[in-house]
């Protein structure tokens, strides 16, 4: 077997990849790269929900290549997070995020997020085409995050670049640099926030590091993950659901006429096309089976929510967009100790852009051919690099 992810038509239709490996088996030894290297690739429902909650898998990089040279040099602040231990480090530091994003917390963010919504559309004129990824998708979370960070507006492009770079799984020195790049600017930007009263997040961090409760390098680490976590995630969101709607005419039509229907319709779009395709670096620390396979010691294992929210035996029907289904047990935010922070935060995002959308271009439709759409080449990431639609 070659690797699966290295074909160019995997980015544009990765369900079908993902459909043969998972009725193959839903867990599988798969290489990756070039240089035979090998990991375990979970793509059925039940396992993918399974891994994400064992502690036999550790999310603890530093610790899988202590003895595993290295030619990579990501700053620490990049490299080493919360989405990268494993507890007690972890369940120190979500304890001390948590509370900033809480449910209750984003409800008060959301005249922010429709007042940014809302300047971003005002620009658009019916009859014009627009490319929705970059006039929406891109700028609303980079937006919220960078306001939430207190990251200068003159900033957030420069900050943005970074984090598509970061992303891109291209050239390693790019993504090295930009790792650099996002590193420094965020350790400047602490070392700032400590100089000068505030009542920001950042300042909220330091106050529980003055308090012992994190070390002055978690606040660094932590505040990018928080900036790289949910942007690029977010963006994919809202460029994935648009066009899910777009192919979807009736769909759209009924949240045309019933916006309410938009916040209980979330889960759908999220799992229909799940903005993160495969889950972040976790590795077996001992010998597990799962799935009816055995895993050593060792060895990568690549969750694929993408590919799990697309399963049959948990979702009938699965490549059917049914706004109408339960789909509450969707893989999309990931599942156990490390499911996803900023869920509240990315829903309410969405929400109150697709409402927007809705009520001000209720006759929005594509400019190009679906087949003529470009995705984004990670496979990380499932999301479009553009999505030109003229506005009606
Ligand atoms: C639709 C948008 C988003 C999706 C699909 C998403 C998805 C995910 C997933 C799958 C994970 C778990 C990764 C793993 O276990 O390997 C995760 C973790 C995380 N996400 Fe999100 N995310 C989104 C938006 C956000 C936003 C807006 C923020 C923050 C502002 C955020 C912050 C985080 C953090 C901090 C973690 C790590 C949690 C931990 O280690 O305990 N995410 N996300």
């Amino acid at each position: 077997m070659t690797d699966p992810f290295h074909d160019p038509r995997f980015f544009s239709d990765p369900y079908s990849t993902y459909d043969r490996l998972r009725s193959a088996s839903p867990v599988q030894k798969i290489p990756t790269g070039s240089r035979g290297h090998h990991a375990y690739l979970v793509t059925g429902h039940a396992e993918a929900r399974l891994a994400f909650a064992d502690p036999r898998l550790s999310k603890d990089t530093a610790r899988f290549f202590a003895d595993r040279p290295s030619r990579r040099n990501i700053h620490p602040a990049v490299s080493r997070n919360m989405l990268a231990s494993d507890p007690p480090h972890h369940t120190r530091q979500r304890a001390v995020a948590a509370p900033m994003f809480t449910t209750g917390r984003i409800v008060e963010m959301r005249p922010y997020i429709s007042g940014v919504v809302d300047r971003l559309l005002d620009g658009w004129t019916p009859g014009a085409e627009v490319d929705l990824v970059e006039e929406l998708a891109v700028p609303l979370p980079v937006t919220v995050i960078c306001e939430l960070l207190g990251v200068p507006e003159s900033d957030r492009a420069m900050v943005s670049r970074w984090s598509n770079d970061l992303f891109d799984a291209g050239d390693p020195d790019v993504i090295d640099a930009a790792s650099h790049a996002i590193g420094d600017y965020m350790t400047h930007l602490v070392e700032a926030a400590r100089e000068t009263p505030g009542d920001g997040l950042l300042h909220a961090l330091l106050q529980r590091s003055e308090a012992g409760l994190l070390a002055q390098d978690e606040v660094t680490s932590l505040a990018v993950l928080l900036l790289v976590a949910g942007h690029e995630t977010t963006t994919h969101f809202i460029g994935n659901s648009v066009l899910a709607l777009l192919q979807h005419p009736s769909s759209f039509a009924r949240l045309q006429q019933d916006p309410e229907l938009i916040a209980g319709c979330l889960d759908e779009l999220l799992r229909f096309d799940s903005p993160v395709g495969i889950a972040t670096f976790r590795f077996s620390t001992e010998g597990l089976r799962l799935g009816g396979v055995d895993i050593p010691a060792g060895f990568p294992v690549l969750i694929a929510p993408g590919a799990a929210n697309r399963d049959p035996a948990a979702f009938p029907e699965p490549q059917r967009l049914d706004l109408d289904r339960n789909a509450g047990g969707h893989l999309a935010f990931g599942h156990g100790i490390h499911r996803c922070l900023g869920a509240p935060l990315a829903r309410a995002e969405a929400e109150i852009a697709l409402r927007a959308i809705v009520t001000r271009f209720p006759g929005m439709h594509l400019a190009i051919a679906p087949e003529d759409l470009a995705w984004r080449h990670t496979r990380l990431m499932r999301g479009l690099k553009s999505l030109p639609v003229v506005l009606r």
